[in-house]
Formats: structure tokens, sequence, C-alpha cells
């Protein structure tokens, strides 16, 4: 799939991202999207990832825009789906896209938790439907987690980590189809913890982050958990966790705080609180640390 053709379904947040990737890859792609606002945002939405990467123009100018999947995706070797995280929409979308590619065409789900195995149930070609679970934003954060589903065929699972590798990603293959994946279940297991303490009146918000930033979040992009217990010994970690486990957050519901923090509408940054108060310059700033953070991560 050296310079095969991609399609991208819904060009939102994700969409545009992924789609600006496989350009700067070499890849002609074209983006569908139903919403005429997203359509013409696009174009701005990709110079702005073009500038922030110091590219030219030549990667946007193998992009196109389309009002209709089928002239998207017809032609197509790779279909990300990029769309809301709605099943019936998923699965529509899908049986819409069988009916318009090739059969060996790969049709790929970026969901972030909705099995590609659900997504794909119905369908007659069901071995080249896959989830390639990228991260926000898709173009400066490297892990991509390529999952099977009951049905992919090894084949489907090769030339879909190859396509991603080769366009810059590290893609690994997640050979179950469970929720959150891999990534989603380790990011949220903190959380919950997280969440726990502070409802807890252990810290406050600030000072959880801090110690993870400061602490143990410092050597996370260098050290992952299984690595770090191997760096310190299992008999070290077996003594820890005879002590801690019987401690930790085990909740089997949403933690009562993240819900009353929802219903009072403080949803974070987008209405200046959450779990901190922020102002819009605060916000902002957040936001360049993070991209410059990872463009710098792209750049080693
Ligand atoms: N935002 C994240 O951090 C993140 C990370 C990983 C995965 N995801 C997943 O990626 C997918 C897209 O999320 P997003 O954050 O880009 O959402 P988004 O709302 O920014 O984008 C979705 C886009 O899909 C379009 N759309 C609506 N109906 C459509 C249809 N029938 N066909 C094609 N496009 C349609 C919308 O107009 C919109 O532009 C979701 O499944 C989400 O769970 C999101």
């Amino acid at each position: 799939m050296t310079t095969s053709t991609i399609a991208v379904v819904g060009g939102g947040l994700m969409g545009h991202g992924i789609a600006y990737l496989f350009a700067a890859a070499g890849h002609p792609v074209r983006v569908f999207d139903p919403d005429e606002a997203i359509r013409r945002s696009l174009p701005m939405r990709l110079g702005l990832i073009a500038d922030l990467l110091e590219h030219d123009s030549g990667v946007i100018e193998r992009i196109a825009v389309h009002d209709q999947l089928e002239t998207a995706a017809a032609g197509s070797d790779l279909v990300v789906e990029a769309a809301p995280e709605k099943l019936a929409l998923k699965r529509k979308l899908f049986a819409e896209l069988e009916a318009i590619v090739r059969p060996d065409t790969i049709l790929a789900s970026n969901s972030s938790a909705i099995p590609s195995t659900e997504i794909g149930r119905h369908l007659l070609h069901r071995d080249r439907v896959i989830g390639t679970h990228f991260w926000n934003p898709p173009h400066l954060v490297p892990l991509v987690e390529v999952v099977q589903t009951e049905w992919t065929s090894a084949e489907t699972v090769t030339r879909t980590m190859e396509v991603l590798r080769r366009a810059g990603k590290r893609p690994v293959h997640v050979r179950r189809d469970i929720p959150g994946f891999i990534g989603n279940r380790l990011q949220h297991a903190l959380k919950r913890e997280a969440i726990a303490l502070l409802a807890a009146g252990v810290a406050d918000a600030e000072t959880i982050d801090t110690v993870v930033k400061d602490g143990f979040g410092a050597r996370l992009a260098v050290l992952g958990p299984l690595e770090q217990s191997d760096l310190v010994g299992l008999d070290l970690t077996l003594d820890i966790q005879e002590t801690l486990v019987p401690h930790l957050d085990r909740a089997p519901e949403v933690n009562e705080l993240l819900r009353q923090k929802v219903a009072e509408g403080k949803l974070g940054m987008k209405t200046g609180e959450g779990f901190r108060r922020w102002t819009p310059e605060e916000a902002e700033a957040v936001r360049e640390r993070l991209g410059q953070t990872l463009v710098d991560l792209t750049r080693r």
C-alpha cells in the first residue's frame, strides 16, 4: 500500500488529523463529511497542522473534500471511519461502504470504545474490518492500537500495520476486541483512582496532577509499567502490591463526583471549570504546551 488511496469518513477533530498524516506520507486522501460547515473549515484546520509541522502546501493538495460517501470511498484501498461514536451510525456507514468498495478494501474504525466486532457484525466480508484507534491529536501522537475483531484476517492486520508504519505511526496489534482496548483501560484506571483521591479529600486536583506530572509521569514516555516493574524487581512490586491493592478504588460505578460535576455544567476548560478552574488564557496555555511537547516528540 505504498501510495494507496485512503478515504477518511468524518472530517472532525480526529478525521482531519488522520487525513493529514496519510497525506503527509504521500497518499492521496479523500475526506467525506455530511456537514457543510465542517467541509468548509477543513482547509483552514489542515493548514494549522501544516503550519505547526512546518510543511509546505504539497501535503494539503493531496487531500480532497467530498460531500458524498460514494465518491470519497470508491476505489480506495483503506477507509478510516472517524464519524460520531454511535453504533447504529457506524453500522450503517459500514454497510454503505461495503456496497461501494472492493471486497479487499480495509474498513477501519477509529471508534474509542465501540468494538469493531459489533460495527462489522452484519457485513458480508468481515475479514477486512479492523479497529484503528488513533490518539488525539492523531498527526502527533505516534501510537495506533490496531484491534482485530473476531473475524479480522491476519492479512488485514499485516496490511493495516504496514500502511500505518510507513506513515510514521507506531502501530501495536491488540489481539482481543475488548472495551477500551489497552490504552483507555490503563488511562481510565488511573483516572478512576485520581477522582477517588480527590473525592476523598486526600489532596486538591492540582496537587494530584502534580504528583503524576512531576513523579512517575515524567518517566512514563520511556518506561512502561511492566518495564518499570522489571527494573525495580518483581519482588518489590509484589511487596508494594500486597499492601496497596486492597486500598485501591475498585468501585464498579462511575464516581459520584464526576456525575455531579457534569450535572452542574462543570465540564472542564470549555466551561471554565471542571475539577479545577480555568481562565481562557490558562486553557490556551495548556493546549499550546501540549501541542509543542508532542511536536518535539515527533521530531525526536
Ligand atoms: N476526540 C478524541 O480524542 C478521540 C480519540 C480517539 C478516537 N475517537 C473517536 O473518533 C471518532 C470521531 O471522533 P471526533 O472526536 O473526531 O468527533 P467529531 O465530532 O469532531 O467528528 C465527527 C465528524 O463526523 C461527521 N459525521 C456526522 N455524521 C456522519 C456520517 N453519517 N458520516 C460521516 N461523517 C459524519 C461530523 O460532521 C463530524 O465532522 C469517534 O468514534 C470517537 O470516539 C476520538
